[in-house]
């Protein structure tokens, strides 16, 4: 690695297996046909700068970022869980107070965004979004509703399953992952390309959260846990940023 104009590069970082990512060209996945890059790309190393720099502190999370279901007067549809786990480095170590976001579809199926048309009922009661930060033992918790299956027209009856997107910013701000939380057991695993993008079947299921009766509350919510490995063999396969769907 060489030194460029902006600082001392940063030796030492890990690359994922490949078998964890997506090819940036899948073409069953037809929007990667457009945005894949057509030229080798140029890598722009990691200064000391930009490592070092400021994490977004807990001052910008507010007391109930964490629960999707309370962030409105009255309480959204849908199946009540607890979506809980621990951000981990590429050596089991936890990740402590980092940012970790998410953004999900309601109970029908239906972002509350304005580009998504899928007429499925929106609820007023339900935003979709949420952030916290990890704990000391890099754990995290959040409190929502089961998201619905959504249409997107990718190919003839084409549909995402259930999903919750995640971003995380790691150790510094430049180290942003992106991933899907998905379902145990969902019947739409097989016809979904952003799923099967993932070379590496093993890969795939580490994005796939496991029913967790310890993560339950009884009698109010079900739980899922879902560990997320930041780099490493057993990394959770992440995506590029403008993956939105
Ligand atoms: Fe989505």
């Amino acid at each position: 690695m060489s030194e460029t104009k902006t600082g001392q590069p940063v030796r030492g970082y890990r690359r994922e297996d490949p078998g964890s990512r997506p090819p940036y060209l899948f073409p069953d996945y037809l929007a990667t046909r457009l945005r894949a890059p057509r030229r080798p790309l140029t890598l722009l190393p990691h200064t000391l700068t930009e490592v070092t720099g400021p994490l977004l502190g807990e001052d910008r999370v507010g007391e109930l970022d964490h629960d999707l279901t309370r962030q409105h007067r009255g309480e959204p549809h849908g199946q009540r869980i607890v979506v809980t786990g621990r951000v981990l480095d590429g050596d089991g170590r936890p990740v402590p107070h980092t940012l970790v976001e998410v953004w999900q579809a309601n109970a029908a199926g239906r972002y509350a965004h304005e580009v998504d048309r899928h007429p499925a009922p929106l609820d007023p009661n339900f935003s979709g979004v949420g952030r916290c930060l990890t704990d000391a033992d890099g754990g995290y918790r959040f409190v929502t509703v089961k998201p619905g299956a959504y249409p997107w027209r990718n190919h003839h009856n084409a549909w995402r399953p259930a999903h919750i997107h995640f971003s995380l910013f790691g150790r510094a701000f430049t180290q942003r992952l992106v991933t899907q939380m998905y379902f145990p057991g969902d019947p739409l695993f097989d016809q979904d390309p952003m799923f099967n993008s993932i070379p590496d079947p093993a890969a795939r299921q580490r994005m796939v959260a496991r029913f967790a009766l310890d993560a339950t509350v009884p009698e109010w919510a079900l739980g899922y846990r879902f560990d997320i490995v930041l780099r490493g063999r057993d990394a959770t396969p992440t995506e590029e940023e403008d993956d939105d769907q």
